[in-house]
């Protein structure tokens, strides 16, 4: 039985525990000595993971363990090291804890379920998302939203992102689900001011769809694809739509493009320019920042405030704020009731939708 997990880890502990190694780098620290970078995960999170080696170790040496790791990116390794903090961020440091990793540890007996990050319930998210696009009147638009949607390579099981937001399995439906229903509740919320609920719906659950060209699964991860960065998930979701053209007419089929094409806004290449598209755009950086916070908030003190890493920002952890800290549990994937309600699986459910992606 696993029985150190990431969401325990703590700075300045001892750290010796298996864990799921992916994006793998070599690298130069500012004494041009070769270390491998990479993450370090199981189904409670991920953290940044630095293997220095030990002193008397040569560069090639070094070099030998990165091309073992690199090799089996999503497997099974055991970590031994020590956790600290670093200009705020917790990660772990390995020093001859090294020798352990020419090659995946033995885990035949654990289960898969303990590795895995998600803390979505898949199940729920795609019941919602299900429920949303059934909602959407106009029947072109209803039909390319579902057959892009469902016949997309992983869209309920890939990550969002890698380093910064909903970079787990699971991860895309999740953001997917709260940009539309943070759209609609903008929607909502404005008085005299009227969107077009059905652009709204579609725009925001395929604004990232390129996503699911830019990953492929490794072991028991996802890892991005040269596409991730070479030509980035607008694009790779314009090349997708394409194909969806004739389920809808020229203009509405245009302006569902001009929502994906514009919704990074001012770090794009379009800006935003219907009311549907600013609303898409607000609704996914709200979706992104907030988990964004919420990330670098777990390794802050009650009462400290610091540079958040992933949000790019300061930030404060309330000095009254319980920090028992904990798992996230299986349906809180966001709440709201827009369609079918917030998710209520049990953490049993949670992780069998999540094993289910690997059949
Ligand atoms: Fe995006
Ligand atoms: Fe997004």
């Amino acid at each position: 039985m696993k029985k150190e997990f990431i969401s325990s880890v703590l700075p300045n502990a001892v750290v010796d525990s298996l864990f799921v190694v992916d994006e793998v780098t070599l690298r130069n620290s500012s004494n041009k000595k070769s270390y491998i970078s990479c993450t370090v995960s199981d189904r409670t999170g991920r953290l940044p993971c630095k293997i220095w080696g030990d002193a008397g170790m040569s560069e090639s040496d070094i070099e030998g363990y990165y091309n073992a790791l690199s090799q089996s990116q999503g497997s099974i390794f055991r970590i031994a090291g020590r956790a600290a903090l670093y200009k705020g961020e917790l990660g772990i440091n390995v020093n001859d804890g090294i020798v352990y990793l020419s090659k995946p540890a033995d885990s035949s007996k654990l289960p898969d379920s303990d590795f895995i990050n998600s803390p979505v319930d898949i199940a729920a998210c795609k019941k919602q998302i299900l429920a949303l696009i059934d909602s959407i009147g106009d029947e072109g638009l209803r039909t390319l939203v579902s057959s892009a949607v469902t016949k997309a390579d992983g869209f309920f099981e890939k990550p969002a992102a890698k380093g910064r937001h909903h970079g787990y399995f699971g991860g895309l439906c999740e953001h997917s689900l709260e940009v539309a229903k943070t759209a609609l509740s903008i929607e909502e919320s404005l008085s005299g001011v009227r969107l077009r609920r059905d652009l709204l719906i579609a725009g925001a659950l395929l604004h990232d769809i390129g996503k699911c060209q830019s990953f492929e699964k490794k072991g028991l991860s996802y890892v991005p694809l040269p596409e991730y960065s070479l030509l980035g998930h607008t694009a790779t979701a314009m090349m997708y739509l394409s194909h969806y053209r004739a389920f809808t007419d020229a203009e509405t089929f245009r302006e569902l493009l001009h929502i994906v094409q514009s919704h990074h806004g001012e770090h794009g290449e379009t800006m935003p320019q219907t009311a549907e598209a600013w609303a898409v755009h607000l609704a996914d950086n709200i979706s992104a920042k907030i988990h964004e916070v919420d990330e670098d908030l777990k390794s802050v003190n009650p009462g400290e405030s610091v540079w958040g890493r992933k949000s790019d920002s300061f930030v404060y952890k309330s000095a009254s704020c319980d920090d028992t800290g904990g798992e996230r549990g299986a349906g809180d994937n966001g709440g709201g009731n827009f369609v079918s309600g917030k998710g209520s699986g049990s953490e049993k459910k949670s992780q069998r939708s999540i094993t289910d992606c690997f059949k």
